[in-house]
């Protein structure tokens, strides 16, 4: 997820376990091979996210071929092409969900990976624009066919606000019309809405997004509760995660990324909270690290988990 799911907060998934792969954000194709990934906040990570998938965000094949070439040196565990991102810049660019919408090209972007590389390829999808089955499996059975390894589904339409119920009997559908693993996606942040989801669809795995930003420990507790993970129940005190992730930002980016990172961090992880509104807009206002940390150690002090 662009700007949350950097190497601050995948190590803090990694450390409470239960998570089987993690994804960087998503990452322009054709900037990939001029980024120096010790530098990159896009791109730095350590020995601890593991497998680490990288999620390219691409407009032709001509893109292809380079970008994997980068995506070796870095080794990468598996690939995945983004087909779902619905924002506007990225769909100018004809990447993202505009690859669903002209199937042909992305048919030429699979073709062009699966023959740079051996790595897992997988791509990310949304259901579409409006509810057109036959559109959907066509496009689905396109990418299998085309040596797609795994499909995660976000089971939300282009327009649909995430605020919305997610769909996931229709990822039950797409499970039907492929071989290939399909994960699920949207809607996700309890166990309980894990069970719901699998009750739903049936689906191969589950893929996390904001449920996974606001308790970076729910990998684990799905984990244990639903896959039999032999994980022990996560001792959370947000205050010690908030602070971690404080001073992993700390370590790992550049003074001039960090605030971001943090306001986009907390924005989700404020949710925590009844008055989580209150940690976020103090955060939001924040013209310096030291003064956030401030602030959100005052916060902890009167409101507890
Ligand atoms: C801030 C933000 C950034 C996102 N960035 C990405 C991204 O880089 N790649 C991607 O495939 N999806 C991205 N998404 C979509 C999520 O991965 C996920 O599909 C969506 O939030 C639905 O799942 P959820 O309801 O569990 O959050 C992003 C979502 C948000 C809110």
């Amino acid at each position: 997820m662009a700007g949350l799911t950097h190497s601050a907060l995948r190590q803090i998934f990694s450390g409470f376990g239960g998570v089987g792969l993690l994804s960087t954000e998503m990452l322009w194709a054709k900037r990939l091979p001029t980024e120096n990934s010790s530098i990159s906040p896009y791109l730095i990570r350590t020995v601890l996210e593991k497998p680490l998938s990288y999620q390219l965000l691409v407009s032709t094949d001509r893109e292809i071929a380079p970008a994997i070439d980068a995506l070796h040196k870095l080794q990468a565990d598996a690939i995945d092409l983004n087909m779902g991102c619905p924002d506007r810049r990225v769909g100018k660019s004809g990447g993202g969900f505009a690859l669903m919408e002209q199937p042909e090209n992305a048919r030429r972007i699979v073709i062009e990976a699966r023959k740079g590389t051996r790595l897992p390829l997988t791509a990310k999808i949304r259901l579409s624009v409006e509810l057109n089955g036959q559109a959907l499996k066509e496009f689905c059975t396109m990418l299998e066919d085309e040596g797609i390894d795994m499909l995660s589904v976000h089971a939300r339409f282009k327009e649909e606000s995430f605020a919305r119920t997610p769909r996931w009997e229709w990822i039950a559908r797409i499970k039907e019309w492929l071989r290939i693993p399909v994960i699920a996606n949207g809607g996700i942040f309890t166990v309980q809405d894990a069970k719901d989801c699998l009750r739903v669809c049936g689906a191969d795995g589950l893929m996390l997004g904001r449920g996974a930003v606001v308790k970076p420990w729910l990998f684990a507790e799905i984990a244990r509760e639903l896959y039999d993970c032999d994980i022990v129940g996560p001792v959370v005190s947000l205050p010690v995660v908030y602070n971690n992730f404080i001073n992993l930002i700390n370590e790992l980016f550049g003074p001039e990324r960090r605030l971001g990172r943090l306001k986009e961090f907390t924005h989700h992880f404020a949710g925590n909270y009844k008055f989580g509104h209150q940690l976020s807009s103090r955060i939001q206002g924040s013209k310096s690290m030291e003064e956030a940390g401030e602030r959100a150690a005052l916060f902890f002090e009167n409101n507890s988990f």
